[in-house]
């Protein structure tokens, strides 16, 4: 390429400064962009030979021109030149070289500033869908997880102390939950942002007769902005997506710690693949699962970026300002941290083993059946903070003696509470509690089978 000329060098007097051409260059990372900004472009010289604001013959060229360019960048056969700022200027450059006069018409009607604005969410709309099906790819690997353990126990925890025994299945399940709400905000998402700012030009518009309709249908938006002031300078649906990605981070840092609490010796309910751990330089004997240190620690990227994202926003005088730039900085890094922890929570899962004899050995510790015996004396009559109030002697007594509440005889039940039958004994035991969950998403066995049903079908619709 020639010597290139910025757009405004006719304005502007003196050589750039190299400082200042790198500091407010973002072609070498809006170059991710090239694809949205030629179809966008595409799109606009269309509607400007619709207009007759050029030829057909000029949109031919404009149109041939602007595909070979994408072409040749897919190819990596493009020069990116830097004082060219940006991939709106690159591309426009390299189409007035390539094709002459018509390419100085196609920015007729425009500003980078409705066009970038475009061209991100273009970007967002692709990679949203992108992000969906990893989260999909993740939920069904939950799913073939939990049906591998829908008959075996564990303790559920609350305060990481022992709460009440579960199904396997069903906190797999939880994760599927909150899944599933990830994937909804982020298809709400994409709904709203799905309109077109082109037409809104650098702030106000055009006094040009541009048909904004034709724009908007032939790139797939849904509708128009309605208001071009707001239309350059809006960027919610960057903050809400980066949002979204963040609570998806939020939710899989969750998994992570579970799974590195669980993997550790002193619990040793699961065992993940070598292929997901790392061993020590020093240490020998190591096994560290460092691959889910970083799916927990990476979520504190996808915070990072929210907080950049919303602090750029923050009291930005009306209309475009170049602090608008950096929003790609932080959409771009949001969607590779969470495509990349949500693939490798997917790997994961499908590479863990849970210990299940290990697990069901040591149900007895920690009395997970308290809260069913209270519940087993509701039914026989008895106030429910009455039968809390017995149960946690109980468990006093039990403790001092260093059994679990089953091993208790019943007539030292009965001293406590002559409602004690023997058939307490088929209440108490984790298995038979799990056994016996009735409420609606209980983490039983009954339910969590529903569950499972109900989500490989969700899951093969979605
Ligand atoms: N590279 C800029 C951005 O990403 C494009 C818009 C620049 N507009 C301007 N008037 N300086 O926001």
């Amino acid at each position: 390429m020639s010597e290139t000329k910025r757009s405004w060098e006719n304005r502007l007097s003196g050589h750039p400064d190299e400082l200042a051409a790198d500091f407010v260059q973002s072609l070498s990372y809006d170059r991710r962009l090239y694809k949205y900004d030629i179809v966008g472009s595409i799109a606009h010289a269309g509607m400007l030979a619709k207009r007759k604001l050029i030829s057909k013959e000029e949109f031919e060229q404009i149109k041939q021109g602007l595909i070979e360019i994408g072409q040749q960048i897919d190819a990596g056969r493009f020069k990116f030149d830097k004082k060219l700022e940006d991939i709106h200027m690159a591309v426009e450059a390299a189409l007035i070289e390539k094709v002459g006069e018509p390419g100085r018409k196609l920015h007729t009607g425009r500003s980078r500033n409705d066009q970038v604005a475009a061209d991100i969410r273009l970007w967002m709309r692709d990679e949203i869908e992108i992000l969906q099906a990893k989260i999909t790819i993740l939920q069904k690997a939950f799913v073939a997880l939990a049906e591998k353990y829908a008959d075996n126990i564990m303790p559920a925890y609350t305060h990481l102390q022992r709460a009440q025994p579960v199904c396997i299945a069903g906190y797999l399940l939880s994760f599927v939950e909150m899944l599933s709400r990830d994937w909804i905000r982020l298809k709400n998402c994409r709904t709203l942002l799905n309109i077109s700012p082109l037409g809104s030009g650098a702030a106000a518009g055009s006094t040009l007769e541009l048909d904004r309709k034709s724009t908007c249908e032939d790139l797939g938006f849904s509708d128009i902005t309605y208001n071009s002031l707001d239309a350059v300078s809006d960027r919610d649906f960057c903050a809400e997506f980066i949002f979204d990605c963040s609570l998806l981070g939020a939710h899989l840092s969750r998994l992570a710690e579970d799974f590195i609490i669980f993997s550790t010796n002193e619990f040793d309910f699961i065992r993940i693949d070598d292929k997901y751990c790392t061993g020590s330089s020093m240490m020998p004997q190591k096994r560290n699962p460092d691959m889910l240190e970083l799916m927990r620690g990476k979520t504190g990227s996808l915070y990072g970026a929210l907080m950049a994202m919303l602090t750029i926003l923050k009291a930005q005088p009306s209309t475009y300002n170049r602090d608008l730039q950096e929003d790609k900085i932080h959409v771009f890094q949001a969607a590779d941290v969470a495509g990349q922890i949500v693939d490798m929570a997917a790997a994961i899962i499908n590479n863990t083993v849970f210990n299940t004899a290990k697990i069901e050995a040591g149900m007895d510790a920690g009395f997970l059946d308290a809260t069913a015996m209270a519940e087993y004396l509701v039914m026989k009559g008895l106030p429910f903070r009455t039968a809390h109030g017995i149960v946690g002697s109980l468990v006093a007594i039990c403790e001092k003696q260093q059994k679990s509440l089953s091993q208790l005889e019943l007539t030292e039940l009965q001293k406590h509470c002559n409602l004690v039958g023997q058939d307490v004994y088929e209440v108490l035991g984790a298995r038979n509690i799990v056994a016996a969950y009735k409420t609606k998403g209980s983490a039983g066995f009954s339910e969590a089978a529903e569950q499972i049903k109900y989500w490989k079908k969700r899951l093969a619709e979605q």
